[in-house]
């Protein structure tokens, strides 16, 4: 009798393969193009001509919750279910942010970072009973913020509650375009960056995203529409079915165990539109990244018991505008060696990993499986070092096993209680962590940088579609220091340029129990004022371009340096300089905090300056008169006053402290 073959078993030496090939290795890098032309960059807005299109509101700006809020998850009323709050949503999570521009090239960024800002994730939308927004399944074109009405639903859904669903998907081609093989992973990181930005956007309005548990990859891609072969025509590159996400207007779930997508597949109506050719000549072709997606589909939905401590969070969070943090979130490129990270900072920052029962861990329905290991170069209070979180504390027996046995394993001093929080190598590592993350400073210039220890064989070979999942897991820890850093003054990377063995190496790991699936590094970035940022959507009718240069990974120096446009700077300064300033009375003083904070307290003679009314300031003031800008810290105002500077003011000053700065100064 011949055995049978277990698919899953296939499969799953199918994905642990993949997962060895693309290691990268201090003597080799994983498989990747030799060479690469920009201007043949594919296309990184996907559209489906002949589909209706619905410009959706950017009415962010006048959403005044505070960042802290989002965790409490306590804002006054929850935002109506309508097209203006979808508008918030998408605006706050998935939308640009910004353009940027820089000698010749011009390229958008967007709220979730991506590997080389190549953004292979696409979403949709599927609505039913949202005011303003007639039922269906829509695809969002982050370009100009718009959703394309991909499929009507029939009446029988019409007429069940009102719901929302977020489906994401990944376009492979647009990171395998740069990254070659290891590309596959790089997408699954971008989704948990997404699937983070959109619980942090649900919390701006008060509501919360929960996992849909349920669906399966065949389910997500018959609703989406990611099967119908005839609407992906001449070659145009196919979507991989990632997740959906059921978008809760209530601030906590009221059912904290609900796994169902509560959707009808069978109900959906007709389909128009045809995806667009996003790279006419694909040079070159990598099969594996096609196993590796085909191996990873999920085809049951697993429940698993949730693990969630029960401990109070440290500090209460940033009072700053949450729209305000989630638009303002950069990539650090450089870090100024000298900048420190207090320990109080460091241990909130990284409490924000833990695994609780509000945002945005909530949105998270399987057991942390993830555990980062710090390269700590400098914190105040914590000896230069390496380190481990644990964030389940069942893993410690399983992962000292597993590790070097001369791993020290002391608690610091002065921990907090809930930190299962551990010294193993006391150390100056900042060689070590440059060298480990292909060389780049980013790394070892910071105040710290981190691995993302996954627990990780055992499970991808009882159920190998948990490759993607455990990915999706290490991208939204990086999401959430990400804006952490952004609210403490300091700002984050994303590394996804590592050595894997390398990693492995320094903890002792020798098999694949463990590995490490995503770096990250956090410091204080000087302001880049070499490049011009310009508004997302400052006419709503931004020039459609084939392709958009992205911002190298490392260096980030774009292509085409060498044609800088004039560089236009402002000035940070401080509160005795911004005092003289204003003592002539010539000086325009504008605070861009949100209207609350603005009308219970503001240097006297301050205007408020919004997204909204930014344009009446840039074009009614003559450009020599002097503009001061603050904001809360002494962060966001420096985005601003790029923007004055850019637009030829020729004294623009940024207040360094911020208006509480300020207040402290007693000014
Ligand atoms: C998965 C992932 C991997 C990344 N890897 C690197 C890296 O190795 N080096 C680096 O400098 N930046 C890295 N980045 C940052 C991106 O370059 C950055 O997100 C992108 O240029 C867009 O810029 P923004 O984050 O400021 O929007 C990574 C980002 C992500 C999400």
């Amino acid at each position: 009798m011949t055995a049978v073959p277990d698919p899953a078993a296939n499969a799953a030496e199918v994905i642990l393969a993949y997962h060895q090939r693309t290691r990268h290795r201090l003597e080799r890098y994983a498989a990747g193009p030799e060479t690469l032309d920009w201007s043949e960059q594919p296309n990184p807005f996907r559209e489906f001509a002949g589909a209706p299109r619905v410009l959706l509101p950017l009415a962010a700006d006048e959403v005044a919750t505070p960042f802290s809020e989002i965790y409490a998850g306590r804002v006054a009323a929850p935002a109506p279910l309508d097209l203006s709050s979808v508008g918030v949503l998408l605006q706050l999570s998935l939308a640009l942010a910004a353009w940027k521009e820089y000698g010749p090239d011009r390229w958008a960024l967007r709220c979730t970072p991506s590997s080389g800002n190549l953004h292979p994730t696409e979403a949709y939308v599927v609505s039913r009973g949202v005011e303003g927004l007639e039922d269906g399944v829509y695809h969002y074109v982050s370009r100009d913020h718009s959703l394309e009405r991909r499929c009507g639903v029939s009446d029988k859904i019409a007429a069940a509650a009102p719901g929302m669903w977020i489906g994401l998907t990944s376009i492979h081609w647009r990171e395998a375009w740069k990254y070659g093989e290891r590309a596959f992973r790089y997408c699954q990181l971008d989704v948990g960056h997404a699937i983070g930005a959109l619980r942090y956007a649900a919390g701006v309005l008060g509501w919360t995203a929960r996992m849909a548990e349920a669906a399966t990859s065949r389910d997500i891609a018959g609703l989406l529409g990611l099967d119908r072969d005839a609407d992906f025509p001449g070659g145009a590159e196919r979507e991989a079915p990632d997740l959906l996400l059921r978008i809760l207007p209530e601030p906590i779930a009221a059912s904290l165990g609900e796994a169902g997508h509560g959707l009808s597949i069978e109900s959906l109506g007709g389909w128009v539109g045809e995806a667009n050719l996003l790279d006419r000549r694909k040079m070159y072709k990598w099969p594996v990244i096609d196993e590796a997606s085909a191996a990873t589909r999920k085809t049951r939905s697993v429940a698993e018991p949730r693990y969630r401590g029960n401990f109070p969070p440290i500090g209460l969070g940033s009072s700053e505008r949450a729209a305000s943090v989630i638009l303002n979130r950069r990539s650090a490129q450089g870090f100024d060696r000298r900048g420190r990270m207090g320990s109080g900072a460091f241990y909130h920052m990284i409490d924000r990993l833990l695994a609780r029962n509000v945002a945005p861990w909530d949105v998270w329905t399987y057991v942390p499986r993830i555990h980062p290991v710090f390269f700590i170069h400098r914190v105040d209070g914590l000896e230069p070092g390496l380190y481990i979180l644990l964030r389940n504390p069942d893993v410690e027996m399983r992962l000292r096993q597993a590790t070097r046995n001369d791993l020290l394993w002391q608690r610091p001093e002065h921990v907090p209680p809930q930190l299962d929080f551990y010294r193993l190598v006391a150390a100056d590592c900042t060689k070590v962590a440059r060298v480990l993350h292909c060389h780049q400073a980013i790394a070892s210039d910071s105040c710290f940088a981190l691995g993302m220890i996954a627990e990780f064989e055992p499970l991808v070979r009882a159920e190998p579609w948990r490759y993607k999942q455990l990915h999706w897991e290490a991208g939204l820890l990086g999401h959430v220091l990400y804006l952490e850093a952004e609210t403490l003054g300091f700002r984050g990377t994303g590394i996804g340029c590592y050595f894997d063995e390398s990693m492995h190496e320094i903890l002792g790991l020798e098999d694949a129990s463990f590995a490490s699936l995503y770096h990250f590094t956090v410091g204080v970035a000087p302001v880049d004022t070499r490049i011009t940022t310009l508004p997302p959507y400052g006419d709503r009718a931004l020039p459609q371009t084939e392709a958009q240069h992205p911002e190298p990974d490392s260096g980030k120096s774009t292509k085409g340096s060498s044609g800088m446009a004039e560089q236009a700077t402002f000035e940070r300064v401080g509160v005795d300089f911004a005092r003289e300033l204003m003592k002539s009375g010539e000086a325009l003083v504008l605070d861009m905090r949100d209207p609350g904070s603005y009308e219970s307290g503001h240097i006297e003679g301050a205007e408020h300056v919004t997204e909204a009314n930014i344009f009446n300031f840039l074009s009614g003031t003559p450009k020599t008169t002097p503009v001061l800008i603050y904001c809360y810290h002494g962060n966001a105002s420096q985005v601003y006053a790029q923007t004055f500077a850019d637009f030829r003011f020729t004294k623009v000053y940024s207040l360094d402290g911020g208006y509480e700065g300020w207040k402290q100064a007693g000014a």
